[in-house]
């Protein structure tokens, strides 16, 4: 059960992740997410290998799990999510010396912030904000002049496909899409709705490029278990995208 929607405001998409927080929270801790886990996790923490030098934003960090394993890489982290729910439980549970956690869209810490970051992370966030094109504004001021941003996304082109709306009659590839759906991963269905945006690979890179990131570079994610898992999914469901302000 899915339906397409007009754009929703960031204050109501926390407001879902709000609601999801503590049901997400768990998922991951308990290893039921096994994207995030095997396909997600591995992606970033193998990009972000010696950093012990950097700074590192994690933007829409959610309730912090990934933020958990990141901060003994790096010099400081910051992370920041506008879910109160989820930034409450990261700095509950996942807490680590160097590492900080703030309630903020990514809009708002750019405008209330004038700190750069070395690294900027955004694991599973670009599908999920409301406005692409302002959340990379936001990034590309709060990344130095020399930095770079790793983003994982959900593949624009397989994703449709996985979660069977690529026939739906209102579904257009080329298309901005807002989408609302229940939340699920593949080992477990919940009927808290949240909203997801379609986005051709296209718009990704072009909107990057627009706000000065440069040298982009793309890392299909397919599951390195595909062909023992339940699912057996062979395509890549996800997509890591790297690109540097230099
Ligand atoms: C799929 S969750 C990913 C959470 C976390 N990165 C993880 O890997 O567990 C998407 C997150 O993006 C956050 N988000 C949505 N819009 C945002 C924005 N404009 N700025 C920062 N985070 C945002 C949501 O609140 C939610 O926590």
């Amino acid at each position: 059960m899915m339906r397409p929607i007009k754009s929703k405001t960031t204050k109501k998409i926390a407001a879902e992740w709000d609601a999801l927080a503590e049901t997400r929270f768990n998922q991951i801790r308990s290893g039921l997410d096994q994207s995030f886990d095997f396909i997600l996790t591995p992606a970033i923490l193998q990009e972000v290998r010696n950093a012990t030098s950097h700074s590192l934003l994690d933007v829409g960090c959610g309730s912090g799990t990934l933020s958990s394993a990141l901060a003994p890489r790096v010099r400081s982290l910051v992370g920041i999510d506008p879910s109160r729910v989820s930034i409450d439980l990261a700095k509950r549970y996942n807490r680590a010396q160097n590492a900080t956690y703030f309630r903020a869209s990514v809009e708002e810490w750019a405008d209330q912030n004038s700190q750069q970051y070395d690294l900027l992370v955004a694991n599973m966030v670009l599908m999920d904000v409301a406005d692409l094109s302002a959340a990379l504004v936001a990034m590309s001021k709060l990344c130095k002049a020399d930095g770079t941003i790793h983003a994982t996304i959900t593949h624009p082109f397989f994703w449709p496909k996985y979660w069977g709306y690529d026939s739906a009659p209102w579904f257009s590839y080329m298309a901005e899409t807002h989408i609302e759906a229940p939340f699920r991963i593949a080992a477990a269905k919940t009927d808290l709705w949240t909203t997801h945006t379609h986005r051709p690979l296209e718009q990704y890179l072009s909107s990057l490029s627009a706000v000065g990131f440069r040298a982009v570079r793309i890392k299909e994610l397919v599951d390195p278990r595909s062909c023992v898992t339940a699912s057996g999914v062979t395509y890549p469901r996800f997509m890591l995208i790297s690109a540097s302000r230099a």
